[in-house]
């Protein structure tokens, strides 16, 4: 079925949308984009609350036009998160499947990371159709170049950064600010990179501490800087170690911050209401058309679909580029800065 023969009759009458794994700003705008783009079609929407765990559980809400009014703007998700012990089992899922087929359900939307499609896929091997839309701060979802909540995490962590950068300059001090992105540092990066930080470690790029955290340290201190800013991310050491040991090799007066869960709050920023709303109707589109097991993705500015299977099997590039670009213009490094002009 094509898209324009769904205005005439869609593929699916009643489907479900939840949200699963971690929460990220703008989740709550694809879930209206996708509400909205039922009640559009004529497709009744019903809400999963607790992600898989909600689905086995049928604690089930309608999804119409005043129960997704207002909510673009606001963080977190109203259907609400959980991880479902039971649904990772075979049992779990087969019983998933059995309250879909149950409660005619005949497509699900599904918001989240990685775990979240893994589950969709085991669903679909059941004939359950899903779609996904990939979100999370963390920005790692190899199918894609942008993840919902990505924008808005990066924003929070950056402000918060501004800010320590300010005390931390009238006090002299290193600041070091451990940020999320479970095993990568693509949230890492752009904050090290926007806020101007003297070191950024990643999990992507191995490090040797005293030469490439100390002595920068103590070469930046005696370029005549006052105040230094490592950023860090959660997957290449834990903060508390790095704070640590700089304070241990410089003597400088070292602070540890943790932002923790405040990147995963907030109202989401314009891009993630964008791209949810945008992915929100996509999806939708999809299972309307008769699609399934695919996920909703960017490449670049455009949004692109493509099996469920392909986009986990693929993983995401660090951008390496951008890194040594960073590192080039923070310690002035001429030939690395020239290599790079070079391969651009
Ligand atoms: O995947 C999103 C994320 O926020 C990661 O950056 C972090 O490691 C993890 O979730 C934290 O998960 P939890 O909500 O279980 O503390």
């Amino acid at each position: 079925m094509t898209i324009d023969k769904v205005v005439e009759s869609s593929a699916v009458h009643r489907i479900g949308i939840l949200t699963s794994g971690g929460d990220a700003p703008g989740m709550n705008a694809a879930i209206r984009g996708a509400a909205r783009a039922a009640e559009c079609l004529g497709i009744e929407c019903i809400g999963i609350r607790h992600g898989y765990a909600g689905l086995i559980n049928g604690d089930f809400i309608k999804l119409d036009q005043s129960a997704v009014k207002g909510i673009t703007g606001r963080g977190g998700t109203m259907l609400f998160t959980a991880r479902s012990s039971k649904f990772s089992t075979p049992e779990g899922v087969e019983e998933a499947a059995g309250v879909c087929k149950h409660m005619g359900i005949e497509g699900l939307v599904v918001i989240g990371g990685d775990g979240t499609f893994r589950g969709a896929l085991d669903l679909s091997k059941h004939d359950v159709p899903v779609v996904g839309i990939p979100c999370t701060i963390d920005n790692d979802i190899g199918c894609t170049s942008y993840t919902i909540g990505f924008d808005t995490a990066c924003n929070t962590a950056v402000d918060a950064v501004d800010r320590l950068n300010d005390t931390m300059q009238s006090h002299e001090r290193c600041s070091v600010v451990e940020v999320m992105g479970r095993k990568a540092g693509h949230l890492a990066l752009s904050v090290g990179v926007a806020t101007g930080a003297t070191i950024i470690l990643v999990p992507e790029v191995k490090y040797d501490f005293e030469k490439d955290v100390n002595e920068r340290i103590r070469a930046a201190r005696l370029a005549g800087r006052n105040n230094f800013t490592v950023i860090v991310a959660e997957g290449a050491e834990p903060g508390y170690e790095v704070a640590d040991k700089i304070l241990e090799a410089t003597g400088i007066d070292t602070r540890l911050t943790m932002l923790g869960h405040i990147q995963r709050g907030g109202s989401p920023h314009v891009r993630d209401r964008v791209v949810g709303t945008s992915m929100g109707y996509r999806a939708v589109s999809l299972l309307a058309s008769g699609f399934s097991s695919r996920v909703v993705a960017m490449r670049g500015d455009k949004f692109i679909d493509l099996d469920i299977r392909e986009a986990l099997s693929l993983t995401k590039d660090f951008d390496y580029e951008m890194y040594k670009t960073f590192s080039a213009l923070t310690f002035l490094d001429k030939t690395t800065l020239l290599q790079t002009f070079k391969n651009s």
